[in-house]
Order: C-alpha cells, then structure tokens, then sequence
C-alpha cells in the first residue's frame, strides 16, 4: 500500500472519499475500490475489465504501449532465444529458474505423469470422429478429476504440485489422442526417451507400421510457440480458470473451465481463424476487399490475428513467430498449402498502413503467424488451439496455484448494473391477455 489515494466525489450527494492506492513492481498503480459499495453504497462498472485489476500477481508482466513480455521479469525475447518450454513451465511454475539438478527433477517428474489411465484413453472412443478436438480435450482434462483423486485436495500443497505436474504432463498425451482419434489412427504412447516437444511430434505423427523420424526443427519450433503461448497475465482463460477455481472446484475443473474459454475465436480460437481468413482471402488482390470489410462497422468480419485487449502495439510473440516461420518453411520445403505465409505477410504489410489500423493500433498478435507454422509440420488446422492449450496449461497451472495460495483468496463474484424489470406483482395466466 502507498500513502497515495485517489479521491472520488459522489456529485449528486456531496459524498466524497479517499480511495487507497496500491503500487505494484512495474506498471500502472492501482485504486483499491474493495470498500467502495460497503462504505459508500455504489459499484464500478467496466464490461470487459479493460480498467480493472482483478488479482495480485508475481507471474507475468505485459507493457501494451511498449510491447513487453516478461514471465517472473524475464524478457520473453531472451527467454525465447536461450530457454526451453520445461526450464519455462518451471520458472512460471516456481518464480525462479531452476539448478541443474531442479530442472533435471522436475524434467523427470513431467516425463514419467505423460501416460495417461487407459480407462480415460477410451474416453475417446464415445466421441463422433469429427469431433472438434477442442471439445475432446475439455471433456478429458474434466474427467480427469474422476481418475486422480489423489491430487484433488486443494489445501494439500502436495496434492497440488503432483496435480501441476500430471496435467502439464498430461495435456500433450489428451491432445495427441484427440487428434489420433479424429484421424482413426491407434493412439501412440508416450515415449520417455524424449523430450516434451518431441515426444508430443512423435505421438501426433508417428504410426505402429513404420519408424518415424522427428524433424529437429519442427521440434525446435513447437519449443518456441509453446514458450511464446505459456502464459499472458489475466487473459480471458486464464481468468476463468481463476474464477472458477476461487469456488473450490477440483483443479482439474478449472484448467477445463479455461480450455472451453480458451476455444473461442476472439481468443485462442483465433489461430484457427486467421487460417480460415487467409484461405477464404485467397491472393494478395484480394486484401484490399478484405481490409475494407474489416474496417466496415456494418460487417463483421474482422482482421483475425490483429488486435489485443492489451498490446497497443507490436505483440512480441507475433514478430518472434514471424523469425520463426521463415525457418519452418525453409525446413519443411516451403508453403505446402500455397503462399499462406507470403499472403500473411503482405495482408501485414497492407494493414499496418492503413489508417483505419494504425488509429486503433491494431498490429498482428501471438495468433496472426503461429497457423502457418503448425500448418508447415502438419498439424491440422483443427488443431491449433488445442496446441495453445497445450502450452497455456501451464500458465492456467502457474495462476491457479498463486490463487490458492493466496490467504486474502475468496470467491470471485462480480456485481452488474440491473436494467430489467422493476418491482412488478404475478399475473395467473387466466388473467393474462
Ligand atoms: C489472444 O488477452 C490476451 O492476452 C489474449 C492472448 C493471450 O495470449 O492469452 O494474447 C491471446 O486471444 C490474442 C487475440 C486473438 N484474437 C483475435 O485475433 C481476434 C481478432 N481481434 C479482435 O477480436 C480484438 O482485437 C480482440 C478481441 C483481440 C480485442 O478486442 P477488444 O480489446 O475488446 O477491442 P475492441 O473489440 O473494443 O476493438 C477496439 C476497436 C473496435 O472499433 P471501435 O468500436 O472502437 O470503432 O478496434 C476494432 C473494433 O471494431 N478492432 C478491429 C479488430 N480488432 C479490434 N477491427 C478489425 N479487425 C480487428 N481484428
């Protein structure tokens, strides 16, 4: 707490009153309203948060204006460049980066949680094969809570670090067989010779009828995307795994609560979407149509994989992706599906000159590139966002044990602003026109 304050005065009745301010490490201070109805009977209103706090957190920093990222103050560029997505889930998971030997446990740990109870592998088979692996993957990570009872009491800090280990464990193994399941393929187990990125490849692509081969920098790629989607402080997801974990709800509930949130296409369903408007834009003369509709408030198309809630500039995630895709489509011989990737660069090119972008401060986000990469290795466009749940699992994992954790925690139950009906009597139906 500061001894800073925020005065606010109540017009209408001449009340007045001192808000206390609260002043974080880094960014913007904060105006501590947790008195505001009790003391002085009326609510803020902000649909959307786009003004609000809702935690305290030590895990992730954004600067939307300078476009920063930092995961416990590490610059996502350094991390991106030097680290790993393990050595990450661990320094998200425990706030420092790990000893040699830590990391070599921790490794450890998440290499022997991979398998998953074969009772929870035929889950998959009650699913319609074109299931949308989305809803697969929420369904499974749900009824994990049936299976491992012995992570499930949220006051055991023992039973909530097996519970992070197993489902960071866990996710690539559920996301493989969903995927093995919509292709009718036999799912494939995971192998504890390799390392988390390979082993996900291996369980996607490989089959019992041949050997299979893993491309290093395919690995290397998925390595990158998953460190640059771990984790992004209170995004929608993220949220709604907090929330839903503030009522008590099982751990494994919550991560499904944010797997569900996470599908939408305003979220992380945009990765998904950006494929399917690059494909629907089809050839760089089409990108002036497609950019005016984006611009016409009577359409609602709009640019995906452009905009943030947050970045009021250039998202780093999106221009690392970028470096990247160059590399995977030298590697893997180039665009398989046609000139996405040249299309997605000029439709960047295109907006980012466009006044209509550059007053709203519009630029490409985590999700404009990261499709062309996953599309390069193969990976279904149906798939997308069940690989950002992958690696978003463990930041939904890092804020849902800060949350527990938290002795100030309680229930998160926002209030409204009511504009319905007012008072009004029953009416029998015999009495009703
Ligand atoms: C992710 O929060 C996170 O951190 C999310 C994420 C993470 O790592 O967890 O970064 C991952 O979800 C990235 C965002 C992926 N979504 C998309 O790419 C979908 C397309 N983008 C938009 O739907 C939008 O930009 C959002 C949802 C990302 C942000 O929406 P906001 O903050 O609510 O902004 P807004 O909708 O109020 O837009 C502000 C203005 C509006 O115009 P006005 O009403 O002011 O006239 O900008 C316009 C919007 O119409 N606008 C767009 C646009 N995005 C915003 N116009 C055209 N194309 C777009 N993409």
């Amino acid at each position: 707490m500061t001894d800073k304050t925020f005065s606010l005065t109540n017009n209408s009745t001449g009340d007045s009153v001192e808000l206390p301010v609260r002043q974080g490490a880094m960014g913007p201070d904060v105006v501590d309203i947790g008195t505001l109805y009790r003391n002085h009977g009326v609510f803020t209103f902000d649909p959307g948060f786009v003004s609000t706090g809702s935690c305290e957190s030590q895990i992730t920093y954004i600067d939307g204006e300078k476009g920063v990222l930092l995961y416990r103050g590490y610059p996502i560029e350094q991390l991106a460049g030097k680290s790993n997505f393990i050595e990450v889930a661990y320094l998200l998971l425990y706030g420092e980066l790990p000893s040699k030997t830590q990391l070599s446990e921790f490794s450890g740990s998440i290499t022997h949680h991979t398998m998953i109870n074969e009772t929870l592998l035929r889950f998959f088979n009650g699913f319609h094969y074109n299931a949308h692996p989305m809803a697969m993957v929420s369904g499974v990570i749900s009824s994990m809570s049936a299976f491992y009872h012995d992570s499930m009491k949220i006051d055991d800090p023992v039973h909530r670090e097996i519970f992070a280990h197993r489902v960071i464990a866990k996710i690539p193994t559920v996301a493989a067989a969903a995927y093995k399941h919509s292709m009718g393929q036999p799912f494939i187990y995971p192998r504890n010779d390799l390392d988390y990125c390979s082993n996900l490849l291996n369980m996607f692509f490989s089959v019992p009828c041949e050997p299979y081969e893993i491309n290093p920098i395919a690995a290397e790629a998925i390595d990158l995307l998953f460190i640059l989607h771990a984790d992004h402080e209170q995004n929608c997801s993220t949220s709604t795994v907090r929330l839903a974990g503030s009522s008590g709800a099982n751990p494994y509930a919550a991560i499904a609560a944010g797997v569900s949130a996470l599908w939408g296409p305003a979220h992380g369903g945009a990765n998904e979407a950006v494929l399917k408007m690059l494909n629907e834009i089809g050839s760089v003369e089409n990108i002036p149509k497609f950019v005016a509709r984006a611009k016409d408030k009577n359409d609602p198309f709009r640019l995906m994989g452009f905009g943030h809630r947050v970045y009021k500039n250039f998202d780093p995630r999106a221009t690392l992706i970028r470096d990247m895709c160059h590399k995977v489509l030298k590697a893997t011989g180039g665009d398989a599906n046609g000139p996405l990737f040249e299309l997605a660069l000029a439709l960047e090119e295109v907006a980012l000159k466009d006044e209509y972008f550059i007053e709203k401060n519009l630029y490409p986000n985590v999700d404009f590139y990261s499709g062309i990469i996953y599309r390069a290795l193969g990976i279904p466009v149906s798939m997308f966002t069940v690989m950002f749940a992958v690696a978003r699992t463990v930041g939904w994992v890092a804020h849902w044990l800060e949350m527990i954790a938290d002795p100030q925690g309680r229930i998160g139950r926002p209030r409204q602003l009511y504009t319905g009906a007012p008072l009004r009597d029953y009416v029998p139906v015999s009495e009703r026109d």
